[in-house]
């Protein structure tokens, strides 16, 4: 019985390393993803704003779509194994990504055509098709939060 215990505490030292150092991997791809959709969140409005102007810039559209459109692309591979609530650390990541990662990907994929669209869109210059565009991305943000963001 105290060969057994003594065992165990020997696990437990060897674990212990381990496991932090997962968490603090978590946690990083937590801040990294959060300052992700932060960057997009900001292109996003850059380019809302942008459109409620009297005479937009289609230099700032085409600037902030471009953004927009990286941001886009980085979501996917924002959510390595272990970076979920499981973390303990402030997150508003479902376990719903990682149980469902096909609809989460699904989700992130419609974001990302939404996003090029707007990007081709911006290219052209023309105003009335960059708004289209942009009215297309906003549904694309909350069909993903919807299913896979806390709400608040
Ligand atoms: C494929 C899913 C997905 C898409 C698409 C998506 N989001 Fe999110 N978003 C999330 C998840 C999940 C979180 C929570 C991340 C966390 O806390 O770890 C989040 C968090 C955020 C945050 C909070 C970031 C912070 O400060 O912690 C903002 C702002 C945001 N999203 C804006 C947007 C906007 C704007 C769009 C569209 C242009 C968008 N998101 C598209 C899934 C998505």
């Amino acid at each position: 019985m105290r060969k057994l215990t003594g065992v165990t505490a020997a696990l437990a030292l060897l674990v212990a390393p381990v496991a932090a150092l997962a968490q603090a991997t978590g946690v990083k791809a937590i801040e990294a993803r959060q300052a992700n959709f932060k960057a997009l969140a900001r292109a996003f409005k850059t380019i809302n704003d942008e459109l409620k102007g009297a005479r937009p810039s289609v230099d700032v559209l085409r600037r902030a779509a471009a953004e927009l459109s990286v941001a886009a692309q980085r979501i996917p591979g924002g959510f390595p194994a272990g970076s979920g609530p499981e973390t303990g650390a402030k997150t508003e990541a479902l376990a719903a990504i990682w149980t469902n990662r096909a609809g989460f990907t699904e989700a992130a994929n419609r974001n990302i055509a939404a996003a090029r669209a707007l990007e081709a869109a911006a290219a052209s210059g023309d105003l009335a098709r960059i708004r289209a565009a942009t009215d297309a991305v906003g549904p694309t943000c909350k069909g993903c939060h919807d299913s896979f963001r806390l709400k608040k």
